[in-house]
């Protein structure tokens, strides 16, 4: 039977559609490239002037894009940019992907109702509009829906409305947009089928779920899971030093199990701006909605925060265990993004532990192939060199973020005591390395 979303259907069947994307950071230029590149028109929306300025220019600001794609969509023609919002009424489908951080330790929906503000007041019968922001369960219903509604049209009547997580990997070179599945919710099952078919063409796999609330979960499940075992194996760790047992050959020997067992590592802390900010939204929106505390976020929060000051104690132990004076002591740490192979910093655990390590009176340099200069944490520091001499003048080298690029060998050799935080070298070789 027609109806008036059958244009909507067709266009997003023959390659026809119009995109805007709201949010033109790591996620949202990410599905604009790939959506110009797959022959969808697109814009991209930003308030940023600045980065709108550059992205104009053809350049790709945003770090994690991939440029092959960003110069592919850019080369098309395809993909435009801008600060203002008119292009919403031209649009098919708009997806917005702003910020939710935590504010003031609750979430803060301000991007979202403030995209949901400017599109709602231009949103036109027929169209769809999908979030990819991470939330909490009831944020497309409850909170983004009635400022869409504001001009009137009503979502499922007028609009179709859906919520698909953005699961994307910074740095991983095996999953990315394409092979990468999505799952969908709509708000009905019209809006869940025509967010499908939007995301059948830039995705191998979409998985459409009954409703926008369980879209909204499944994110925050993934990231709470890694999170929460990420907090189990270091807790393991802590346990494992007390008790003379190494953790990392636990884990090893744990992970032969082939079914029912996963690995992962523990290390200074959780860092990037997923793992440790999601659980929050979930602990939050489970208090306020059903009075309940989610126990095992709150206490897998709490053993988390502890580990950089503990990998600092042990640091200053293994220091102490060689006789220099922690007021003489030099530090050179290698890696402080939050994880290997990436350039972001945010919430690194790394940059916490040598922010904890300087507090104590412990003078420190580091060495990062991505960041030239750390100016956070009271920290105001330049990279250093990673030559044979710095590393041999250190009292200490530090891993703490273990790229890919590091030649650990030449560490091993040249240095004289390795406090390795993420098992990156090989064994306790000659007594030079204390794991954590
Ligand atoms: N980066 C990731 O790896 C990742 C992965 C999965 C999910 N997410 C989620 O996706 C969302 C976006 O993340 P990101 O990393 O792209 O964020 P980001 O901070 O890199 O970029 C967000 C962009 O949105 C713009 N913006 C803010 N408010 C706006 C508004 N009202 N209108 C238009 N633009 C606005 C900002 O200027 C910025 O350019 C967040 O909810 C995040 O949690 C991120």
């Amino acid at each position: 039977m027609a109806d008036r979303f059958d244009v909507l259907r067709r266009r997003l069947t023959d390659g026809q559609v119009r995109v805007c994307v709201v949010g033109q950071g790591y996620v949202g230029l990410s599905l604009a490239a790939a959506a110009a590149a797959d022959g969808m028109t697109v814009t991209g929306i930003d308030i940023d002037r600045h980065r709108v300025a550059a992205l104009q220019d053809g350049r790709n600001v945003v770090p994690g894009v991939d440029d092959g794609m960003f110069a592919m969509a850019v080369d098309s023609g395809r993909l435009a940019f801008g600060t203002e919002f008119d292009s919403v009424t031209e649009a098919d489908v708009v997806v917005i992907c702003v910020p939710t951080p935590i504010t003031d330790h609750r979430p803060d929906l301000t991007a979202v109702e403030s995209a949901g503000r400017e599109v709602g007041s231009r949103l036109r019968r027929g169209r769809m509009v999908i979030l990819e922001s991470t939330t909490y369960p009831g944020t497309t219903e409850q909170v983004l829906r009635p400022l869409l509604e504001s001009g009137g049209l009503r979502a499922g009547r007028d609009f179709l409305l859906a919520f698909s997580p953005e699961r994307i990997d910074p740095g991983n070179t095996k999953y990315g947009l394409r092979n990468t599945p999505r799952v969908v919710g709509g708000t009905d099952p019209a809006s869940t089928e025509a967010a499908t078919l939007f995301y059948s063409q830039l995705v191998d796999d979409v998985y459409p779920l009954s409703s926008c609330r369980a879209a909204e979960l499944a994110k925050l499940l993934e990231n709470t899971f890694r999170m929460v075992n990420i907090a189990l194996v270091n807790e393991l760790a802590m346990q494992c030093h007390e008790q003379g047992i190494d953790v990392w050959e636990v884990i090893r020997a744990a992970s032969t199990k082939p079914f029912g067992f996963m690995p992962f590592y523990p290390g200074p802390g959780v860092g990037g701006h997923c793992i440790p900010l999601d659980p929050t939204y979930l602990a939050w929106q489970s208090r306020r909605d059903t009075g309940r505390r989610f126990r095992l976020v709150e206490l897998a929060q709490d053993i988390n925060a502890e580990m950089p000051d503990y990998v600092t104690r042990r640091i200053v132990d293994a220091l102490g265990a060689r006789g220099v004076p922690l007021r003489d002591a030099h530090v050179l740490a290698l890696g402080v993004t939050y994880k290997p192979n990436v350039g972001d910093l945010r919430e690194s655990a790394a940059v916490n532990t040598l922010a904890q390590l300087t507090r104590r009176g412990v003078r420190v340099s580091f060495h990062d192939p991505y960041v030239d200069r750390l100016d956070s944490h009271g920290l105001r520091l330049r990279r250093t060199r990673l030559t044979t001499k710095a590393i041999a003048a250190a009292d200490a080298v530090v891993v703490l973020t273990p790229h890919d690029r590091y030649d650990f060998d030449r560490v091993l050799k040249h240095a004289r005591l390795v406090f390795d935080a993420r098992d990156a070298l090989d064994g306790t070789a000659n007594g030079t390395v204390v794991k954590l």
